[in-house]
């Protein structure tokens, strides 16, 4: 990324801050950061911790950052923006407002504003996220560099056409809760055969890490890796057949279903 950029956020509720904790965990200085939302007081406590400097009005960020982070809910992005429309127009937009997409920034941003939409996840604040980027995007080369360089320290990029960023999100941003539902059944678990319930969250959260690390390094099919914990005859199948029996990969299918509507 190029020296010296600053990084502005428009909102700063839970994810703005989830990233910028990712990015001064990953290196990025918190004074660089710039950010305002609508309560300043409330700002204030929450950017000092990471050293982000708060300030009171869009005008302000937009004028100070040079890649800035639309973080306000999806149906106040027109309303907060649009304003800003002239002192955007030479700028790095990055979205990460859920389904608000290259096509409406199109209509609310000045013509060739540079822009990208993205949907990330709250492990991006451990440097662990994943995001959720529509294909279709405005960014120059140097702009997709710096826009790469940030986004990929905090997490996993992952590019989809616009038709399919719904679904894709729902995986990843919807996803953090049903695993910790999982988590929190292994442990309830462990707990019934008398483990405590403290080692059995950190050795299941390690082993959920684990795995996903296991799947992005090595590439293999997932089911593939389960066949490999499954020797004939042995334990480990015993559960999968129950985990069936019980219904867990309709369970999720549905789970999916419940929000895409299908
Ligand atoms: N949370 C997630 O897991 C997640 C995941 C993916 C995408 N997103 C997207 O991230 C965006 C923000 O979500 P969130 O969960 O962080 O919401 P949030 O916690 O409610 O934060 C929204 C922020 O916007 C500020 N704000 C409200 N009106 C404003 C205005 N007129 N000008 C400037 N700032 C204003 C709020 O200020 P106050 O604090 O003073 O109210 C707050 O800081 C949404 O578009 C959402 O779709 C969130």
């Amino acid at each position: 990324m190029k020296e010296h950029w600053t990084i502005g956020f428009l909102g700063f509720g839970n994810m703005a801050r989830a990233l910028a904790q990712g990015f001064v965990r990953s290196g990025f200085p918190g004074e660089r950061m710039v950010a305002c939302a609508k309560r300043y007081g409330r700002l204030c406590e929450n950017a000092a911790p990471l050293g982000v400097r708060p300030v009171q009005t869009a005008a302000e960020v937009a004028a100070q950052a040079d890649l800035v982070i639309v973080a306000v809910k999806p149906y106040l992005v027109e309303e907060v923006v649009s304003p800003l429309r002239g002192a955007l127009r030479d700028k790095a937009v990055v979205s990460v407002a859920s389904g608000v997409f290259f096509d409406r920034y199109e209509e609310i941003l000045a013509p060739g504003t540079q822009h990208i939409s993205t949907i990330p996840n709250t492990p991006v604040a451990v440097c662990e996220g994943a995001v959720v980027c529509e294909q279709k995007h405005s960014l120059g080369a140097e702009a997709f560099e710096a826009f790469t360089s940030l986004f990929g320290k905090v997490g996993l990029l992952e590019f989809v056409e616009t038709s399919k960023a719904g679904a894709a999100s729902t995986i990843s941003g919807c996803g953090p809760a049903w695993a910790a539902m999982f988590l929190e059944a292994l442990g309830d678990a462990a707990v019934k055969y008398g483990v405590p319930r403290e080692n059995a969250y950190r050795l299941a959260a390690q082993m959920i890490c684990g795995t996903g690390r296991l799947y992005l390094e090595s590439g293999r099919h997932p089911g593939a890796m389960k066949d490999a914990v499954c020797s004939p005859g042995g334990t480990t199948i015993r559960g999968v057949a129950a985990l069936e029996q019980a219904g867990f990969r309709g369970a999720v299918i549905a789970a999916v279903d419940a929000i895409e509507g299908k």
